[in-house]
């Protein structure tokens, strides 16, 4: 069964594919109105969400489908103690695909292995959330007209920002992509993306000054700082607060500059710059419907299921062999789960959770 877990489930070829077809859909919208006619889509959201679960749910009622939710584990049966395996064996009886949103890093992964029906990663914990990477691409190629050659900067929450770290395995597959990396020294990238660039050997510039980076970008990334995942709400008090877009900022910039954020945004964009030609936040909204529209109906297509994927692994795996150093993994709570690490690929050879893809520690 083909899920997506992370961006790298989807071939650069298969975005294009969704880009075109989203398009498509743009166009002429009654043209899928009965695509997924009889399907259903299971939304399970086991963590806060607007726009993802309502996007999903949009899509899959704008081809015809129909949509059930499990929006509050506390009136569910996860209350009372039912794994996350179980939960899942049991809702694909209900559904023809599954969109799920966890606060643990790996749990889409640890879901789609217990499902029966294709999972969708809506972002698990700080680790991925391949979808909004969708609604990115598209809106990069409907303002640039091309996803190459560009310099793309991430601002704020690096380390916790999953919408960051799906973006950036994305945009390495494309040529002449310069990262500038804005965050406080704290909330820099994880090791774990920080190494891909390195392998791809990427233009990589990492900073903490949002306005001397400014004026060299095509795309500013910005981010919220992620209070929900921070240990110590001290360090979070300390840090937010770190980065403010506003008039005087995009004073510095270039005139084509394309202001992005995943939303919702708390204080590091400025409602005033809302109205200049610049700000494409909202449009990416609209993007992420008819990026998810595509992939609902592309992943329910036998075409989508027959095709190899990187689901099958080729890398050396050690079975219960490591400890996650994760505390935030999937696997601290999810006992009954085989922990799995893999030997990652590369000049850097390092085992990595399969899951939340952290550094191991021997048991
Ligand atoms: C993001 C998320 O949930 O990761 N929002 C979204 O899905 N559009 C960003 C965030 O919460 O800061």
């Amino acid at each position: 069964m083909r899920s997506i877990i992370d961006i790298y489930d989807i071939t650069t070829n298969e975005i294009s594919e969704l880009i075109k077809t989203a398009i498509k859909i743009i166009e002429d919208p009654a043209a899928y109105m009965e695509k997924c006619r009889g399907k259903i889509l299971a939304n399970l959201f086991f963590e806060p969400s607007t726009r993802t679960r309502m996007s999903m749910e949009s899509a899959m009622y704008s081809l015809g489908g129909n949509v059930i939710n499990m929006n509050n584990p506390a009136s569910s049966s996860i209350s009372k103690g039912e794994t996350l395996s179980d939960t899942i064996k049991v809702v694909s009886n209900y559904a023809d695909i599954i969109s799920i949103r966890h606060p643990l890093e790996g749990a889409a992964l640890a879901a789609s292995r217990s499902a029966a029906v294709p999972v969708i990663n809506a972002g698990d914990g700080g680790h991925a959330h391949p979808t909004q990477t969708l609604a990115d691409l598209l809106t990069i190629y409907r303002e640039k007209g091309h996803i190459t050659d560009m310099t793309v900067g991430f601002c704020g929450d690096l380390k916790y920002g999953r919408t960051v770290h799906s973006l950036i395995n994305a945009l390495l597959r494309y040529e002449g992509i310069k990262f500038v990396l804005i965050s406080p020294y704290e909330l820099r990238l994880p090791d774990y993306v920080k190494r891909v660039i390195t392998e791809k050997q990427a233009a990589l510039f990492e900073t903490d000054s949002l306005d001397d980076a400014i004026k060299d970008l095509d795309v500013l990334y910005m981010t919220r700082i992620q209070k929900e995942r921070f240990p110590d709400a001290n360090d979070y008090r300390r840090l937010k607060g770190s980065y403010i877009l506003d008039k005087t900022s995009l004073d510095g910039a270039k005139n084509d500059l394309t202001v992005m954020h995943p939303l919702p945004r708390v204080d590091e964009i400025s409602s005033a710059i809302d109205a200049d030609r610049r700000a494409c936040y909202f449009k990416q909204v609209a993007n992420g419907k008819y990026m998810r529209m595509a992939l609902i109906m592309k992943l329910l297509s036998t075409d989508w299921q027959s095709r190899e994927t990187n689901a099958d692994s080729t890398l050396e795996q050690s079975i219960n062999e490591f400890e996650c150093s994760n505390p935030r993994c999937i696997t601290g709570s999810e006992t009954n789960l085989e922990r799995i690490f893999e030997r990652t690929e590369g000049s850097v050879s390092d085992w990595k959770c399969l899951y939340c893809e952290s550094a191991p520690i021997k048991k």
